[in-house]
């Protein structure tokens, strides 16, 4: 049985991740070290009581002897590293705790995975964001060659972190790969994020709170596909190599809203339009035009391809919402965001 360390499966996109790869791969023992800040819950992972091959431990990734511990305990065979904060808005407000998590957390995993593996070949693969590249115009996408530019204490972050993966392949031979991902949507993500807030906000009747002049693109991709992506590079990517992923569904902020206004004017008819409440509030610090992703690498060698079309998959975003909301979104906000 391989046995596999999955940081930050407690947050949005590693709590799709962890019921999926579990499932998928039986003969696979997963733990997941996940700190549970803020951002991370474990009711996100209720179907994975009582599941066999996998473990929860609490903890932080820049905690070197705990991590160090968990390497020698389990002698992992892979590492999928999610664990992150992610929050563009909180980057610009607390900026130490990125470079913390991201940076040195990112450090923490890659220096036990050179300690224990010894040169072993063992598959590391580091999670990131399109938001390295910086920002687009109106035209143009991002691929693997576009060198970085990022703009944000988060963005900067990230990229610290991919440079960190990319030079411990290079010097150590650790059998790294990367990935960066646009903007996911889906079930299971923190309220303080775009698309949870528009569906509290529109249910309980309050402004939907929009950054600048709502024009602001991002490229939208549906959580499970992110999770598939992650599953054929993890076992099929090629060792040094970063691969974009996307899933061509540009989108303004503005149209984002809209989507999910008439999904909720469908499933839950009210006398005026949700979209009366959109409010147009000031720009975030920095905000990055556009995001856009070429995908093409990861279709070419691996043959991944979304499976999610936009239409769908924000229908089963809405539904999966008000479901656990019970129709009234009862979850806390404290400021709107713009960032998936
Ligand atoms: N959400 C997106 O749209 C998106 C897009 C591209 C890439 N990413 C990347 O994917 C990864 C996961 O993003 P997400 O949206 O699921 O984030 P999230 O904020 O929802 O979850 C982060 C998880 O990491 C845990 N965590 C935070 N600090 C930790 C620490 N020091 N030690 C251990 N665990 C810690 C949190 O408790 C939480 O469970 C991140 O690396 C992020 O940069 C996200």
């Amino acid at each position: 049985m391989k046995s596999i360390l999955i940081t930050g499966g407690a947050g949005f996109i590693g709590s799709n991740f962890v019921p999926y790869f579990a499932a998928k791969y039986p003969d696979y023992f997963l733990v997941n070290l996940d700190l549970l800040t803020y951002a991370g819950d474990l009711a996100n992972l209720r179907e994975m009581a009582g599941v066999k091959n996998y473990a929860f431990v609490k903890g932080d990734i820049g905690d070197a002897a705990l991590v160090s511990a968990l390497f020698a305990r389990y002698d992992f065979d892979g590492v999928i590293h999610f664990a992150a904060e992610s929050h563009v808005d909180n980057s610009i407000a607390n900026p130490r705790a990125f470079v913390e998590t991201n940076v040195l957390g990112a450090f923490t995993l890659l220096d036990a995975a050179r300690a224990h593996w010894r040169g072993e070949k063992r598959r590391f693969h580091h999670i990131s964001t399109d938001e390295v590249y910086g920002s687009l115009g109106a035209t143009g996408l991002f691929t693997e060659a576009t060198p970085y530019a990022p703009n944000s204490p988060y963005s900067a972050s990230k990229a610290a972190s991919d440079m960190l993966a990319r030079a411990f392949h290079h010097t150590y031979g650790i059998d790294a790969t990367i990935s960066n991902c646009s903007n996911n949507y889906g079930p299971k993500q923190h309220a303080e994020k775009l698309i949870p807030t528009i569906i509290r906000k529109a249910l309980s009747g309050e402004n939907i709170p929009l950054y600048g002049d709502g024009k602001n693109v991002r490229d939208w991709l549906y959580v499970l596909d992110h999770c598939r992506a992650i599953d054929l590079i993890f076992h099929r990517g090629a060792a040094g190599e970063t691969y974009n992923i996307g899933g061509k569904n540009e989108r303004t902020n503005l149209e984002i809203v809209a989507a999910i206004c008439a999904v909720l004017d469908e499933r839950r008819p009210r006398a005026v339009s949700y979209k009366e409440q959109i409010t147009f509030v000031a720009d975030r610090p920095g905000h990055d035009r556009r995001y856009a992703i070429d995908a093409t690498k990861l279709a070419t060698r691996l043959g991944w391809q979304a499976q999610e079309s936009f239409d769908t998959g924000i229908v089963k975003t809405v539904e999966w919402y008000l479901a656990a909301s019970g129709g009234e979104c009862s979850i806390q906000l404290p400021r709107p965001s713009g960032r998936g």
